[in-house]
């Protein structure tokens, strides 16, 4: 079975460059799906599995999907088929976004209830509010939904988000580039890889604006071309190799990171003393003058609050600071599965609600642990970075999921870490 194994107590020198954001990619290849002519280029795209789900699907439907190192191109000319195949889909909930582009383009999308990380409850019934209020129907049989436009085509409307759902704002946003008038989004999700979607539709000849406020407007228009758009840098990959640059590095520079998508998290690593500079390339970061963080609160919420996806990473982090941390989350339920698995590791962690209460310890100890979901992946192999002896991470089909290459890139640092699949290592 394949693993990671780390051994800690070495320091993370150098510089390691970020790659192209999944949470962008994968709607923005959905998105492809608008275009009635041309072939779509998208470049900076990340070799993760996720992605390959994601042009899988898309092919499944009858879009030609090719790959040339970096960049994908999608011609979705001839598309065939308003169902994609359940196995894919149910395999990432990311998937459902195609949802939106086949309902306004063909009137018509068939989508199974979607799967994912399995980080609590994650229902879709924003996607499908969106949906209604445009003129669809939406019938639910069999684990599929079934959505269906009026004869005319979907209308704009104006839609009110109970939540700023990152997914359902996509789905929307998606569908109301072809809708006949205006739709505005009001509480729209305001992340990053929103903003670079609507930029990616705008090149395609849609008219979306104010992606990245509360309020998006868009008019609809006829037909959409292929386009050509590159993908911007991952902000949690970026994030996640700064966290462990805080805690373990001698001045690691993250390239491509982009601080305006990541003041949160540069906040609290300043806050508990690490050093950080930016410049147009990327962000440094030094840890604190006296070598151990110092503990700090951490609330995540939706964008520009901490993000979700940081909060493993932080938890690991601040099971070695000094004095007690309080992490809690807000965005997910049973989002702490992480925690059990750094308590093997001695940490002194334990839940209440959703609040993790972290008394730091001077040293975690290497043990044998699992990657429940992605981003808790990235967080073991971080606490394994400074444990004492070797850790062994297992269910690294999550971290393949969401991190290109992690293995090599903190090897690259000078991490002690190698992958073991079967009989290979690399
Ligand atoms: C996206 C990201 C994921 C990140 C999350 C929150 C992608 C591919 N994934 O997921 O990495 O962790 O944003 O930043 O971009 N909700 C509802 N009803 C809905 C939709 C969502 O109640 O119809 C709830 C969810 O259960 C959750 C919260 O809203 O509690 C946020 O979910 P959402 O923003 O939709 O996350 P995703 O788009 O699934």
């Amino acid at each position: 079975m394949a693993k990671i194994i780390v051994e800690g107590g070495h320091r993370l020198e150098g510089s390691v460059r970020v790659s192209g954001a999944k949470n962008a990619v994968l709607p923005i290849l959905a998105a492809s799906l608008l275009a009635a002519h041309g072939t779509s280029r998208i470049e900076d795209v990340p070799h993760l599995l996720d992605v390959e789900n994601m042009m899988a699907t898309v092919a499944a439907l009858g879009a030609r999907v090719e790959r040339d190192g970096q960049a994908v191109s999608v011609c979705a000319e001839n598309i065939h088929s308003v169902e994609p195949p359940h196995e894919l889909v149910r395999r990432m909930r990311a998937s459902f976004v195609v949802a939106g582009p086949l309902l306004a383009r063909f009137g018509e999308a068939v989508i199974a209830l979607p799967g994912g990380c399995n980080i609590g409850p994650r229902p879709v019934d924003l996607h499908i509010k969106g949906f209604e209020a445009m003129g669809a129907t939406a019938t639910i049989e069999g684990g599929r939904v079934h959505f269906r436009a009026p004869k005319e085509g979907l209308r704009g409307a104006r839609i009110y988000l109970d939540i700023p759902s990152v997914g359902a704002t996509q789905n929307i946003m998606m569908a109301a580039c072809l809708a006949r008038g205006q739709t505005i989004i009001e509480n729209a999700a305001k992340e990053p890889e929103n903003v670079d979607l609507a930029n990616y539709l705008n090149a395609m000849g849609a008219r979306v604006r104010g992606a990245g406020t509360d309020t998006i407007r868009i008019d609809g228009v006829d037909e959409l071309h292929g386009a050509v758009h590159a993908v911007i840098p991952d902000r949690i990959e970026a994030g996640t190799f700064l966290i462990a640059g805080a805690l373990a590095g001698t001045g690691v520079y993250v390239e491509n990171a982009v601080s305006q998508h990541l003041m949160s998290l540069i906040a609290k690593l300043e806050e508990a003393g690490a050093r950080m500079e930016d410049d147009v390339n990327g962000i440094r970061v030094w840890p604190s003058d006296g070598g151990r963080l110092k503990a700090v609160d951490v609330k995540t919420h939706y964008y520009p609050a901490y993000p979700t996806d940081l909060q493993a990473q932080i938890v690991a982090a601040l099971a070695t600071a000094q004095g007690t941390s309080l992490v809690t989350e807000t965005v997910f339920e049973n989002r702490f599965m992480h925690v059990a698995e750094l308590q093997r590791m001695g940490a002194d962690i334990h839940i209440e609600g959703r609040t993790a209460i972290i008394e730091g310890i001077d040293r975690l100890e290497g043990a044998r642990v699992t990657a429940t979901d992605l981003r808790a992946g990235a967080a073991l192999v971080i606490a394994g970075l400074m444990a004492e002896g070797e850790t062994e991470i297992h269910g690294l089909h999550h971290i393949d999921r969401g991190y290109d290459d992690l293995v090599g890139k903190f090897r690259a640092l000078g991490a002690r870490i190698r992958r073991v699949d079967g009989e290979n290592e690399n």
